[in-house]
């Protein structure tokens, strides 16, 4: 990835993001040598890595599908990462034309591909912020142009909670995201655990801890009280590839295999839609 003298304020790019490492996972090009140099040695610790991640993003879609499918077509994502091809916008508007994205993220890198890669994409912006800081959110005037949190919305938090410590700011900022969500809106999350492969994942959270971009896995119980206030979808929280996998695709050998938890929660009540 070459800036020149355009590199964006606050970018320091010997300092490893997850955005840009997610991105070299993802086969991306939006990465410095920094990030390629944490990825490959997570690579070197877990080689489907790259396999794992691309799970990642078909749970992303089915969440999104089914979302859309039940007639939620405004979508959130917070910790949107770099939304290179094949991210909500193409699933949501897919399914429907009239779907609008927001993209959120903390990593100005994101953002400002995010604004490249949706120039000409109707209803859709990549928006810097933070997920903890959910009022300020709300009150972005980009958000709030293509968001109407009066009606439901399928607030997408992917691979991002396990970037946030446990604390008073995290459990604050899903009270308030629960809160706002008009019913019939939809919380898709996935997670990374340790509760299968708990050595290779322990590794990989040690480099991620020394490299500035701290990790914290998390098990099955500790997701689900990520989900308190909403209903759970069934399956519930379950391994990736088996949160209601495409009939048509190939099926897989061994879901833990993937380290990832998924669910998805619908806010009890009356749409109104
Ligand atoms: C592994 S990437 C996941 C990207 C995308 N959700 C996906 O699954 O394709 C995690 C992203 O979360 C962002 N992130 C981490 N903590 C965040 C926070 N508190 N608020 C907003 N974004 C955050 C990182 O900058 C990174 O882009």
């Amino acid at each position: 990835m070459t800036y020149g003298l355009h590199l964006p304020m606050g970018v320091d790019p010997n300092r490893p993001s997850a955005s840009r490492i997610y991105d070299y996972f993802l086969g991306g090009t939006h990465n410095f040598a920094a990030d390629r140099a944490v990825a490959e040695r997570a690579i070197e610790l877990v080689p489907e890595l790259p396999k794992i991640m691309k799970a990642n993003r078909a749970f992303l879609h089915r969440a999104v599908r089914h979302a859309v499918a039940d007639g939620v077509t405004q979508l959130l994502d917070l910790g949107a990462g770099i939304p290179t091809e094949g991210n909500v916008h193409d699933a949501a508007l897919a399914a429907d034309p009239r779907a609008r994205v927001v993209y959120v993220d903390r990593d100005p890198v994101a953002v400002l591909h995010g604004n490249d890669l949706l120039a000409g994409v109707p209803n859709a912006a990549t928006v810097h912020g933070d997920l903890l800081d959910p009022e300020a959110l709300q009150d972005d005037p980009q958000i709030r142009a293509l968001l109407d949190f009066d009606r439901p919305v399928c607030i997408l938090m992917i691979a991002v909670l396990h970037f946030v410590p446990d604390g008073p700011a995290l459990d604050a900022a899903l009270a308030h995201y629960r809160t706002v969500a008009a019913p019939g809106s939809y919380l898709a999350v996935t997670h990374a655990t340790n509760s299968a492969r708990p050595e290779e994942i322990n590794r990989i959270t040690d480099l991620y801890n020394r490299t500035g971009t701290p990790l914290v896995v998390r098990n099955r119980d500790q997701l689900a009280t990520i989900f308190e206030g909403w209903q759970l979808v069934p399956p519930g929280i379950v391994y990736g590839p088996e949160w209601r996998p495409d009939p048509n695709g190939p099926p897989v050998a061994d879901p833990a295999s993937y380290i990832t938890l998924a669910g998805v929660g619908v806010k009890a009540g009356s749409s109104g839609r």
